[in-house]
This record gives structure tokens, C-alpha cells and sequence, in this order.
């Protein structure tokens, strides 16, 4: 899924002086977003990652999470021994795009099967951390943007992820990790 906002800032109307003065006014509104998305990036982790608890509890620690809120399109961000595990509820086509890319497009081929708990293919659970220089790319939020293939953008770098959460566009060179997690049931997933 596209996202041009993001990507390629256009200059419309760029022929004429008042359309160019506009695009340049768009321009620097784009650039201004952008830079703005990236403080709120680089800050967040730090202030989650402080009000953890102390690492033997960590260690020892399991995350047990509802899904029954999280609807289709939606993804929920949980912290797991001090990370962030993107949990989203992917839509039909969402799958099928994460099934059907060759494996010859990928950056570090591996299909979405391997990916995914077979029989909960509508769900993709991620450790949120971009496999670039560690930020934690956005995507989770209806309102984020995703990217050209619709899974997360990591705002520090440009990497782009897909719906399986695998590179697409660098610099990271590796796919988001998948944790180690099991369904309790249809409704229910345990991470650790
Ligand atoms: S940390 Fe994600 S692109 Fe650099």
C-alpha cells in the first residue's frame, strides 16, 4: 500500500511561481512531519524502557494478551521483557499480499508461513525493533504510516517493512524478528 506522504513529496503545481511557492510551503510541511514523527520515535523507547522492572524479573517474565479487542486492521503494541511486540490483526488481503510476494523480491527471503502460527495466519506478532540501528518503527496505529507494502516504517532510516513484517527497502538488512509465542486459544496469545 502506497503511502505517499511519506515516500515521495510531490511539488504540485510546481510550474507557475505561486504553485511553486505553495509546493514549497507542502514541502516543508512534509519535512516538518516528518521530523517531528522521528523526535517522538527516538524518545519513546527510553521512557518505556524506564519504567520497566529490573531485569531478573524480566528474565523470568511471560505476556499473556487479550485479542478480542483487537480488530481487523488494527495492531496493539505490548511490551515483552523489555521490547515492543507488534501484534496485528492482518485483513484478508493484507494476508494475501504477505503469501503471494516471490521470494526472489525479498531482502531475507522466508514466506509468511514461517512467519505465522498456521490455522492464525490473521495474526502477525513482531518484536518491534527495526533490524537497521534499533528504533521502533511506526505502523501499528490506523494513522501511522506504513510504508509502500503496508506493514511498518521505521521513521529514523526509511526501512520499510511488509505485512509479515519482512524488509522490504532498507537500510535494515533483516527482517523484523517473530518471538516466541503459542495461542492459549482462538482469542488469546502468551509471548515468552
Ligand atoms: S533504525 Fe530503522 S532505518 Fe535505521
Amino acid at each position: 500500500m502506497a503511502d505517499s506522504s511519506v515516500t515521495s513529496p510531490a511539488f504540485p503545481g510546481a510550474s507557475g511561481h505561486a504553485g511553486h511557492d505553495a509546493g514549497k510551503r507542502d514541502f516543508l510541511k512534509l519535512v516538518t512531519a516528518a521530523g517531528a514523527a522521528i523526535g517522538v520515535g527516538a524518545i519513546a523507547w527510553p521512557l518505556i524502557d524506564s519504567m520497566n522492572p529490573s531485569a531478573d524479573v524480566l528474565a523470568l517474565s511471560s505476556v499473556e494478551v487479550d485479542l478480542t479487542p483487537v480488530v481487523e486492521g488494527q495492531g496493539i503494541t505490548v511490551v515483552w521483557r523489555g521490547k515492543p511486540i507488534f501484534v496485528r490483526h492482518r485483513t484478508p488481503a493484507e494476508i494475501k499480499e504477505a503469501q503471494d510476494v516471490k521470494m526472489s523480491d525479498l531482502i531475507e527471503p522466508q514466506p509468511d508461513s514461517a512467519r505465522v502460527k498456521a490455522g492464525h495466519d490473521q495474526w502477525i506478532v513482531l518484536i518491534g525493533i527495526c533490524t537497521h540501528l534499533g528504533c521502533i518503527p511506526l505502523g501499528n496505529k490506523p494513522t501511522d504510516p506504513r510504508g509502500e507494502w503496508g506493514g511498518w516504517f521505521c521513521p529514523c532510516h526509511g526501512s520499510q517493512y511488509d505485512t509479515s513484517g519482512r524488509v522490504r527497502h532498507g537500510p535494515a538488512p533483516l527482517n523484523l524478528n517473530v518471538p516466541p509465542y503459542a495461542f492459549m486459544s482462538d482469542t488469546r496469545v502468551k509471548i515468552g
